[in-house]
């Protein structure tokens, strides 16, 4: 396991197989936490294991458990205060989301086929490298594409409308593809290993992409028996992202298709996929459907800290641009 990867699942605890860590389940000890939190002979019992084992594995549990510290109020205020935006291209959209996508935090764009998350995506590839004052961070992209829809020549064509060197905006994207999700999973430790690499250069990694997020997930666990799995390699993908923004202040930007749910009776009757594992730990949920032509409506859903609203942005040839 990777030195920045964080135990998550009591399955990844030294000493605990899969079926010990059945029994730990059946117990009803099915996180970290609570393992942690147990006895060595309560835990003993629970799996027939011996106490000197049990207290091995809670011991782990202990070290891995994120029961959180206390921290000062001045701690967190500098933290929040390293902070950065990176504009859309749509000043309507960045103030919609409070003044661009931020560093620290989880953007998930969601939406139907077509309807401009990766084109998004594609500008984000661009702006990230703009200079502060121009609303970029003067740093490096690096982008795990599930769907093999990055194009470099997208990517020219944007740059060159911002009058950047095509070129040496491509030199500073870092793309790779996925072929499934594990490979998914496994691309996040490299993603690491990368953001090492160039974090003392002059472009630092500050925006990490997984366009799409969900795809392989959703096409390989069919049926309602994986559901679960599903959602807790979810979940712990998720934090893995999270984790990434916070220990390089970047921005993370995943996208996301929706389901129709037909048994909506009011409202939009599509949903994101991953449902609450994914939204409650994305920071920002954008929702972008179609509009006449090359306009797009974003709504910001579920913001706890802003306002709920609507704006139109368009796709053109140069890129993402206000109505
Ligand atoms: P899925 O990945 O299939 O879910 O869709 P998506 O939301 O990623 O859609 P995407 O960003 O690929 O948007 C496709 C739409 O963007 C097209 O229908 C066009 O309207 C627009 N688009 C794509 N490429 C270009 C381009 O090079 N120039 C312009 N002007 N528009 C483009
Ligand atoms: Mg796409």
């Amino acid at each position: 396991m990777a030195e920045n990867q964080k135990i998550l699942f009591i399955d990844d605890l030294p000493g605990v197989g899969p079926a010990t860590a059945e029994k730990l389940r059946e117990a009803g000890f099915d996180s970290i936490e609570e393992i942690a939190i147990a006895s060595p002979a309560e835990l003993a019992a629970a799996t027939e294991m011996g106490e000197n084992t049990a207290s091995k594995i809670i011991n782990a549990a202990r070290k891995a458990a994120d029961i959180g510290n206390f921290e000062r109020g001045e701690t967190l205020l500098e933290r929040r205060k390293s902070i950065e935006k990176i504009t859309t291209g749509s000043k309507a959209l960045d103030e919609l989301i409070g003044g661009g996508i931020e560093t620290q935090s989880i953007t998930e764009v969601y939406g139907e086929f077509g309807c401009g998350k990766t084109q998004l995506v594609h500008q984000l590839c661009v702006n990230t490298q703009l200079l502060k004052e121009e609303g970029g961070l003067n740093g490096s992209v690096i982008m795990i594409d599930t769907e093999n829809t990055f194009r470099p020549e997208r990517i020219s064509q944007m740059a060159t409308s911002l009058k950047l060197d095509a070129n040496d905006v491509l030199k500073n994207i870092y793309v790779a593809r996925a072929y499934n999700s594990n490979h998914q999973i496994l691309l996040m430790d490299k993603a690491i290993d990368l953001a090492k690499e160039i974090k003392d250069t002059d472009k630092p990694a500050r925006l990490l992409i997984v366009d799409s997020l969900t795809a392989h997930f959703r096409s390989e666990y069919v049926g309602r028996g994986t559901l679960a799995d599903r959602q807790q390699k979810l979940n712990k993908y998720m934090h893995n992202l999270l984790q990434f923004g916070n220990l390089y202040n970047a921005a993370i930007l995943v996208t996301n298709q929706v389901m129709s749910k037909p048994d909506t009776f009011f409202g939009d009757p599509t949903r994101p996929i991953g449902g609450h594992i994914v939204g409650h730990t994305a920071t920002f949920r954008i929702y972008i459907r179609k509009s006449k032509g090359d306009k797009r409506i974003a709504r910001l859903v579920d913001s706890p800290s802003l306002p709920e609203g609507e704006v139109v942005f368009r796709i053109t040839p140069e890129g993402i641009t206000d109505e």
